[in-house]
């Protein structure tokens, strides 16, 4: 057992013993979103939005500044409850006590990235399965095959030789590879990347690009928000445009 000292809040995921796990829900509809509706106060951004996702599948959304991409995203992740319709992930209702059972197969990379200041790259991936080992992550405590899961997916977005480096110190490219570590680490049954190439060069951003949609291939369908509609159409599979609260196809 290997001790990563760090100081974080606890989880709790509630008592979901009665719903099947994650890993039994056979559903191959990664994400249903159907008529949704939503806003922060009496004004409704979000107008009977629907949107279909499977397995496999890489997605796009795209729209202008406070169009609600972002807002329609955690809306996907179960981060927000939509005010009338239903949101689906991987065969659980988003409000439902059954949704807690499937969290941890969703991986959620805010625009901020959501990576802990002053701690590792490794400590980072680490905390991609807070989540599934809550009382071994609050005590700092983590099995060599953890550790060794984790460098591997250090390696696997080409930063095998950092795991050390404090995150705070790394370029933005590599920071934003770090969080893709972390969602591989977490074994996510879907990702979602809110602008994971804004402020990248394009060379950067084509490859942090291609590393994302690669979670394709392990049978895990990527949601993402972009604002390069070339990048989206060479690497997505459909990309969409939020605009006046709908969603449509591109
Ligand atoms: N927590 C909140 N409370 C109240 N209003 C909010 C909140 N979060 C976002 N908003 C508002 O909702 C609108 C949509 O915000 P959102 O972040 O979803 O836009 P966006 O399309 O992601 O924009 P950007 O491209 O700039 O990131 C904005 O007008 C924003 O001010
Ligand atoms: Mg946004």
């Amino acid at each position: 057992m290997l001790t990563l000292k760090k100081t974080v809040p606890s989880f709790s995921v509630g008592n979901t013993s009665s719903c099947l796990a994650a890993g039994e829900v056979a559903a191959d509809v990664v994400l249903e979103v159907e008529n949704v509706f939503f806003g922060y106060d009496s004004t409704v951004l979000l107008r009977g939005v629907s949107l279909e996702v499977r397995r496999g599948e890489a997605v796009a959304v795209m729209g202008r500044s406070g169009a609600g991409k972002s807002t329609l995203l955690k809306i996907c992740a179960g981060l927000l409850k939509p005010r009338s319709g239903a949101v689906k992930v991987l065969g659980r209702e988003v409000g439902n006590r059954c949704f807690e059972s499937v969290r941890p197969r969703i991986a959620y990379i805010p625009q901020t990235l959501g990576l802990v200041s002053g701690a590792s790259a490794l400590y980072n991936v680490l905390l991609g399965r807070a989540s599934r080992r809550p009382l071994r992550f609050v005590a700092g405590l983590w099995s060599r095959r953890d550790v060794e899961e984790a460098l591997e997916a250090l390696r696997a977005v080409g930063l095998g030789d950092k795991p050390e480096m404090v995150v705070d110190k790394l370029s933005g490219g590599e920071r934003q590879r770090v969080a893709i570590a972390r969602a591989l680490f977490q074994g996510a049954s879907v990702i979602y990347a809110d602008e994971p190439v804004s402020n990248l060069d394009i060379n950067t951003a084509t490859e942090v690009m291609k590393l994302l949609v690669e979670f394709r291939r392990r049978a895990a369908a990527v949601v993402a928000v972009l604002h390069d509609q070339d990048l989206a159409f060479e690497f997505f599979d459909r990309v969409y445009m939020l605009s006046g609260g709908i969603l449509k196809e591109l």
